[in-house]
């Protein structure tokens, strides 16, 4: 397997590895250092024997890239591009990992597609797993095939404030060799594409990204990563067990992305409007902040024993599943809306970019949450966010859908994994027969 350099992709791929080694598979997981070192620790020993961590080096100085860079968890967004290429210049050192190790299959994520042409000349079939939802890919290849057309779903679209994302994505889709970058690790899969999700949430969008590609798309289900038992949050959770059943809201935007100084002021000022006790997770790309400075004056001291702000990193999917959590401030970020789903907990949608304005569109769409609209000019409003924490939250707005699919999810249990397992075996007994 070998995942994109984010917390967010490899942890799907850990969580997949997981379940394939419940069907007999062997999985080595390949991908930096950096990387490896977020997830070594969610290996229980019985798994040891059936899951190896490749380190795969990157080719580039440590002048221009510190290895603690060599990740997109934390990582100043100005060394984004930085990373991208010294990923893309390891590919020699990748290839000589599957020489070395020969794996019957490669599992590759879609950010490198140079990867399927290296293991197909050592004869080794290669299947991409897409760790974003199928509406996002489904969206993606719709405009792909038919530049500016309308999308089979009224709901699925970016608002107008989000235009220049749009404006990016059909200039990508009218572009031919930007096109097929993007539809190269589709297209190089070999009969099927894996994807994150269930048919329970998105039966249709998989139907019709399938039909779009001419790929089989297959969804391993919602992956999600089983609560951690860390002690070194446990003040915060003593903190959450004094409070009442579903009043505390969970404030989180994901491994990658730093709030702008109006968005940080918006969250702020509207959970201090709300009625909800809170936990937000704040995260800066300067390694030395002084907290106070960050957040509107005198913020700390109105919050009092109403609210948790974290530094850095939560154990997200320990306080999803915390009877006194009853909503959470999300940017949609895929892996996030999944735990939610899983946990039955209720959205209030705050999308960012990338893929989550249009998961954001989903979660409205399946009614597990409401997403707060910006104003025109795209500036969140506090009194918004106050009033949709409070309808969502405290008024329990979306309760019964939220766990309507919550049951249906936990009824569907493992029943995608045995299908990918399937798949996977019939792929490499073709390709040993050949
Ligand atoms: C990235 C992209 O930003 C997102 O748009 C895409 O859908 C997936 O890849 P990220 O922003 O990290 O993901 O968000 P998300 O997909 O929600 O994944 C974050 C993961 O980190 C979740 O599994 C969450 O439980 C975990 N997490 C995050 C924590 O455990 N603690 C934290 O403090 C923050």
């Amino acid at each position: 397997m070998f995942p994109w350099l984010g917390y967010g992709h490899i942890t799907p791929y850990l969580d997949l590895a997981k379940k394939l080694t419940t069907k007999g598979f062997f999985i080595y997981l390949c991908s930096t250092e950096a990387t490896l070192s977020s997830i070594r620790t969610k290996i229980p020993p019985n798994l040891s024997n059936s899951i190896e961590l490749v380190p795969l080096p990157l080719e580039v100085s440590p002048d221009d890239l510190p290895e603690k860079y060599h990740t997109t968890n934390g990582l100043p967004p100005h060394l984004m591009l930085k990373l991208k290429e010294a990923f893309d210049n390891s590919k020699q050192n990748f290839s000589s990992l599957l020489q070395k190790h020969k794996p019957d299959l490669l599992i590759f994520d879609f950010l490198q597609p140079w990867a399927p042409p290296l293991a197909e000349a050592l004869n080794i079939p290669s299947v991409i797993f897409i760790t974003s939802s199928s509406v996002m890919t489904s969206f993606m290849f719709h405009h792909f095939s038919d530049p500016g057309a309308e999308f089979p779903s009224e709901n699925i679209r970016f608002r107008h404030y989000e235009s220049r994302f749009m404006d990016e994505l059909l200039a990508n889709a009218r572009d031919c060799e930007e096109r097929e970058k993007g539809s190269a690790g589709v297209n190089m899969s070999r009969e099927i594409v894996l994807i994150k999700g269930s048919r329970e949430i998105e039966g249709r969008y998989i139907e019709y990204v399938s039909g779009l590609t001419g790929k089989r798309f297959v969804p391993v289900g919602p992956l999600v990563q089983e609560p951690d038992d860390q002690k070194s949050s446990s003040e915060l959770l003593s903190w959450l067990d004094q409070k009442e059943a579903k009043s505390t809201v969970f404030v989180s935007f994901g491994s990658e992305y730093f709030l702008s100084k109006e968005d940080m002021d918006g969250i702020a000022h509207g959970l201090l409007q709300s009625k909800a006790n809170f936990i937000w997770v704040v995260r800066f790309p300067e390694t030395e902040v002084v907290l106070e400075e960050k957040l509107p004056e005198g913020f700390l001291d109105k919050v009092g024993e109403r609210g948790k702000i974290v530094q850095g990193w939560a154990p997200q999917t320990r306080i999803l599943v915390h009877p006194n959590v009853g909503g959470f401030v999300s940017h949609c970020g895929w892996n996030s809306v999944m735990e939610s789903f899983k946990f039955g907990v209720p959205i209030v949608a705050v999308p960012m970019h990338l893929d989550q304005p249009i998961n954001a569109r989903l979660v409205e769409e399946v009614g597990a949450g409401e997403e707060v609209l910006r104003d025109g000019d795209g500036r969140l409003n506090a009194e918004t966010v106050a009033a949709v924490i409070n309808r969502v939250v405290v008024e329990d707005g979306v309760r019964a859908k939220v766990d309507e699919i919550k049951a249906r999810l936990a009824l569907m249990g493992d029943g995608e994994i045995d299908e990918v397992a399937r798949e996977l075996m019939s792929i490499c007994s073709k390709s040993l027969i050949n």
